[in-house]
């Protein structure tokens, strides 16, 4: 069974949605001692059993496979319910969500298209990719955005899978470690891409990422890996001197040659265009950070909390952006310290990182 005693590098490559984690990424960050991972999200179940029969080719140590939670599997509460997001299938979040279909409808047609109809209670494929990684005997299963029903942790644990749970908040963690857990991803308020809140509408904290983990710390025993604004070993000492067992690192691995962002999205963490990171729910009705640009400053204040719905209807619009290479049209994911994200090798910036820990 894995153990995060037994890797070389307590480095976790973030599992990276939308194209960044490839299997020659999750293979380079495990070959360097650290814990690759693949990103299930978006993929259909097939492409994620071919990245993972992948890998496999690519190293024989373990790494991660990371799913999302969707409401409609989310133990964390029942679906939609509470705070500002109508309940799915509800009139007001069916209002919600065509209220953002019209402010959206001058960019479909701009580029000559219909925007889809949307599920509120799609899962992703959710039954099939449990399938998937529970038949190939994936060693670690992580889940964003909330708590994977009982019996999925429990089968994961009959698998012998080590089970990681995200959390932005001492609460989170707290039903994380209640609900079976094995080892908690801290995300902090720097972070790049989508914020893990196990609430669609919860607008997270903005304590430190160190001040965070002090007050994980104080719910739970397991193990923590803190992630967030971790770009260099400066970053990574402090958060092992706040507590964590490992670092989980998204951003900085951006811009290595196994990843597989975009070009577009390559350049513009090397900086030139865009500036600053900004937090928004404009693309997926989800808050998540991203390279403030042309689409964050079009819609980011008329966007609402409709997830999944709202990522369903700005795909087509980021699938054309991509198309055209129009890095004003794509959702950027970066964190705060995207600037410090360079061309070097995975096994470089594992390597690096970890020797914060000595
Ligand atoms: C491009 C990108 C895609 C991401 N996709 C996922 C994902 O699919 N699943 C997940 O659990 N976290 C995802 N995250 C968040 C990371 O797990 C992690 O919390 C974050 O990268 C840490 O902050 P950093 O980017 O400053 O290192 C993503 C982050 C980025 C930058």
């Amino acid at each position: 069974m894995f153990s995060l005693q037994d890797l070389g590098a307590p480095v976790i490559g973030a599992p990276m949605a939308g194209g960044p984690s490839t299997p020659a990424l999750a293979a380079a960050v495990s070959n360097a001692g650290g814990l690759g991972s693949l990103a299930a999200a978006y993929r259909t179940p097939e492409d994620v059993a071919a990245d993972i029969a992948r890998t496999r080719t690519l190293t024989d140590r373990p790494f991660a496979v990371n799913l999302f939670v969707h409401a409609a599997v989310n133990a964390a509460r029942p679906a939609g319910t509470g705070g500002s997001v109508p309940a799915a299938g509800s009139a007001e979040r069916e209002a919600a969500v065509a209220r953002y279909r019209a402010v959206l409808a001058p960019e479909a047609a701009r580029y000559g298209i219909e925007l889809p109809a949307t599920d509120a209670s799609a899962t992703d494929g959710w039954d099939a990719k449990l399938e998937i990684v529970l038949d190939l005997d994936v060693p670690v299963v992580s889940f964003m955005f909330g708590i994977p029903p009982a019996d999925v942790v429990e089968a994961l644990h009959r698998r012998g899978a080590v089970v990681i749970m995200t959390a932005t908040d001492d609460a989170e963690a707290a039903a994380a470690d209640a609900h079976g857990a094995d080892l908690i991803c801290v995300q902090g308020p720097l972070a790049g891409g989508h914020r893990g809140t196990h609430a669609v509408e919860k607008t997270p904290g903005r304590r430190s990422l160190e001040a965070l983990l002090a007050a994980v710390r104080a719910v739970t025993d397991l193990p923590l890996a803190a992630a967030g604004g971790i770009s260099g070993p400066g970053h990574a000492a402090q958060a092992f001197t706040a507590g964590a067992q490992a670092v989980q690192v998204g951003t900085a691995l951006l811009r290595t040659p196994e990843s597989g962002a975009l070009p577009e999205h390559k350049d513009s963490l090397a900086g030139g265009r865009y500036t600053e990171t900004r937090l928004t729910r404009s693309f997926t009705g989800r808050l998540a950070r991203g390279l403030r640009n042309g689409f964050i400053d079009r819609y980011d204040s008329l966007a609402r909390a409709a997830f999944p719905e709202d990522g369903q209807l700005t795909a087509p619009l980021r699938a054309r952006a991509a198309a055209a290479h129009d890095a004003d049209g794509l959702a950027l994911w970066a964190g705060v310290n995207f600037a410090d994200a360079c061309q070097e090798p995975a096994a470089d910036i594992v390597r690096r990182l970890a020797a914060a820990r000595r």
